[in-house]
Parts: structure tokens; sequence; C-alpha cells
């Protein structure tokens, strides 16, 4: 408690210099030390999303009849999407506000179908590897579903002859991840389509961080392995336009093979005095300006732009994943596209990334088996050198267990 409504408000202009006093304390991304949470491709792409989403901010994506324009947004964006990872001609899908959110209505979706084409009655269970994002579980938890998480083989990667061990009849969903986020690797999605295909069940590929840098890649030379529609067991797909599609936040695409898939994740309901309500997806109320900002952002950078775009962040991780193997670093697996996580043979990871944080750097850490993790954007191509030096002297500090109070003082 403590903080209540003023009695009278305050003119704006005073506001935004608080608000951007406040934030003087913040992640310093837009300086190029952040490597979690925020995905800079810079001020062009940060002008479209801001306008776009301002021209929008106040229209409701609830309502198809009284604003047609974001309805054909939308349309345009899932056509957009479905191109990019080889929908078939009946496939479908939606934006939600994240992955989070298009993770839950996928499993809604594969339950739902369950029900109707199966027959099944239990809870049923979904069974992914235990790199797989926790959204799965969140999901699962709110519908009262098991999860089985499996642990992954030696590379890091989806074990799909466990994972076919842990199938039984309940089972409503396989999960593989491209990439998981813990080492940004793409699990073997070919043989996980394989048994879903043999076990007649339903694939949901969670391409939450790769379903927007993949495609591009890809075409900017580099073999990655198939992981969308492209596999015929992939029935559902997440691919996040707020991480690498560089899109304003609250936006994401869950994606259907058919429309017969899609049709079990729309919510139908009626039987209330205000009449029926149809919503395809956990929102009531969707905000237009994320909508409007994915529309503009795409059709700003178009294939070129993204593959520009993404080339910077290749070349970063690329460059990065160098240095840091001359430091001692291991990198874990080999990462293909934005996301590398590095251990150390010798150091404490920890420390060395405590000391990091001393030096205005934020990223992410990997627990199994402890590493430092980053998740590179495009403003990142022009730091790598400076990450490189710091890192030096961070993990010399680590070693001659220097003070690391700063981190203890910001988290205790
Ligand atoms: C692989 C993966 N899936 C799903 C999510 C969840 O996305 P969101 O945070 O947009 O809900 C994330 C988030 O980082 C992720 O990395």
């Amino acid at each position: 408690m403590g903080t209540s409504l003023p009695e009278s408000g305050r003119d704006w202009p005073t506001l935004k210099a608080e608000m951007v006093e406040r934030g003087s304390g913040d992640a310093k991304w837009r300086d190029g030390k952040t490597a979690v949470y925020v995905f800079n491709a810079g001020d062009d792409v940060a002008q479209v999303q801001k306008e776009a989403y301002a021209l929008y901010m106040s229209e409701n994506g609830l309502g198809p009849l009284a604003f047609p324009s974001l309805r054909r947004m939308e349309d345009e964006v899932i056509g957009m999407a479905l191109s990019l990872l080889h929908g078939p001609e009946d496939a479908a899908g939606a934006m939600t506000s994240g992955g989070t959110d298009s993770i839950t209505m996928a499993v809604k979706a594969a339950r739902d179908y369950a029900r109707a084409e199966r027959g099944l009655k239990a809870a049923g269970n979904l069974v992914i590897p235990r790199s797989a994002h926790p959204a799965f579980d969140k999901a699962a938890h709110m519908m009262d579903i098991e999860v089985r998480r499996v642990p992954v083989g030696e590379d890091l990667l989806a074990d799909v002859p466990a994972m076919a061990d842990a199938i039984d009849d309940g089972t409503i969903m396989l999960v593989g991840s491209a990439p998981c986020f813990p080492y940004g690797l793409i699990d073997d999605i070919a043989a996980l389509s394989a048994i879903a295909g043999e076990r007649e069940l339903w694939l949901h590929v969670d391409a939450c961080v790769g379903g927007f840098i993949a495609p591009f890649v890809r075409m900017n030379g580099s073999e990655l392995p198939p992981f969308d529609f492209e596999l015929p067991g992939v029935s559902s797909m997440s691919a996040d336009l707020h991480k690498y599609g560089y899109c304003a936040k609250g936006a994401s695409t869950v994606l259907f093979r058919s429309a017969g898939r899609y049709q079990h994740m729309p919510f139908d309901f009626g039987d209330w005095p205000g009449g029926r309500m149809l919503t395809p997806t956990l929102a009531g109320t969707r905000p237009g300006g994320a909508i409007a900002a994915a529309w503009a952002v795409m059709n700003f950078l178009g294939e070129t732009g993204y593959q520009a775009k993404h080339r910077q962040v290749t070349n970063a991780r690329e460059v990065v994943e160098r240095g840091v193997r001359e430091l001692g670093f291991e990198v874990l697996g080999a990462p293909q596209l934005g996301i590398t996580a590095f251990s150390h043979p010798d150091a404490d990871v920890i420390a060395v990334y405590k000391h990091m944080f001393r030096k205005g750097w934020f990223a992410g850490l990997t627990m199994e088996p402890k590493a430092l993790h980053l998740m590179l954007s495009p403003v990142h191509e022009r730091v790598t050198d400076l990450y490189l030096t710091d890192l030096a002297d961070a993990l010399r500090q680590a070693n001659d267990q220097e003070s690391d109070d700063g981190f203890e003082a910001r988290y205790s």
C-alpha cells in the first residue's frame, strides 16, 4: 500500500520528466548493453513501431465489424507468417499478445481436438523436452493437464526416443522448440514429426524465438534443419512478432496446419444477457496498436530488411562465440540463430555474470549447465568488442575473487 490516486492531476511534461528519470536505473538497452527482454533493431524500426501503434492505439480487434482495418491487417500478418513458415493452403492462425498466450491457445486447441476426435475423457498430458519454455507448464496448470518433461540428450536437444517412450493414450501434444530459450538450439523437429505421424499425435513447434529469424537466416545462406509446416507432422506453431519480428510488444502468432485444427481454438459463448461473443484467443479486448505496429514493421522491413537485420544478429553471435572461446568458454552446442550460451570449465560463471552486471551489462543465465546467455539483437553488432573486453576483465575479477557487491545491493 502507500500509494493512492492523487487528488488532482499533474501536467504531462512533469510526469514525462519523472518517468524518464525513473527509467534511469533500468537496464541500458538503448546503448546495446542488454541481451534479454528487448529486441533492438534500431531507430528506424522503433519509429515505425511507435507511430503505427499510436495510430491504432484506441481501436479494438475484438470488433472486426467496427474495425475492418484491423481485421485486414491481422489477416495479412498471419498470411505473411504462414508463407514464411510453409503453411499449407488450408492453414490458419491468429495474433495473440505473446508467446505464452500463443502456447496456451495451441494447448487448448490440441486438448479440444483430442476430446472431439479421439474421445479423450481424462485431462491428458503434454510430452515436452526439459528445455521447453515454462509457458507449457502454465497452460497445463490452468487446464489441469499433466506435463511430462523429458530430459534432453547429451547434445542438449530433445531426446526424441525418450519422448516417444513417455507417450501414452492420454498424450494430447508433443513439443519441440525452434529454438529453445536456454541454449538457442533447434530440436530435431523432423524426428518429432515422424513420431507424430506414426502415433497420430499433435506436434507443436515452439518457434516463439525462431519463427521470424530462422527463415531469413536460411535465406542468408545458412543450412538450417526443417522445423516448420514443411514437415507433415507439425500441427501448430507459435512464432513471436515481438521478438525477432522486431514488432512492438504484445504481438505473437499462433498458427495451425489446417482450418480443421484451428477451429478448436476459438471460444464461442452466448449464454448471458450480452449476446453471442466469439473470441479467437484468450483476450477479450485485443489492442489495435499491437496489430497495426506488427503489420507496419513487417511491411517496412520486407524480406530484404529482415535479411539485413538478422545478418547483423548472426554476425554478432559469431564474433562473440569466437571471442568467448578464446577466453576459455565453451559454447553449448552449435547455435544457428540469435541466442547463444557458454559455460566455463574453470570459472564461476555466476561471479562473472555479477561482474558483467556491475559493468552495465544485463543478460541471461542458463542453469543446466551454468552458462552465460545472450539473446542478441542487430544493435549488438557494434558492441561485440566492448562486450568481449569487459568479459575478459570480468573473468579475471571472478578468478581473483574480487567483490561483486554491486549486484547484491541491487538484488538483495
Ligand atoms: C522459446 C520460447 N517460447 C515461449 C516464450 C514465451 O514468450 P512470451 O514471453 O512472449 O510470453 C519465450 C520467451 O522468451 C521463449 O523463449
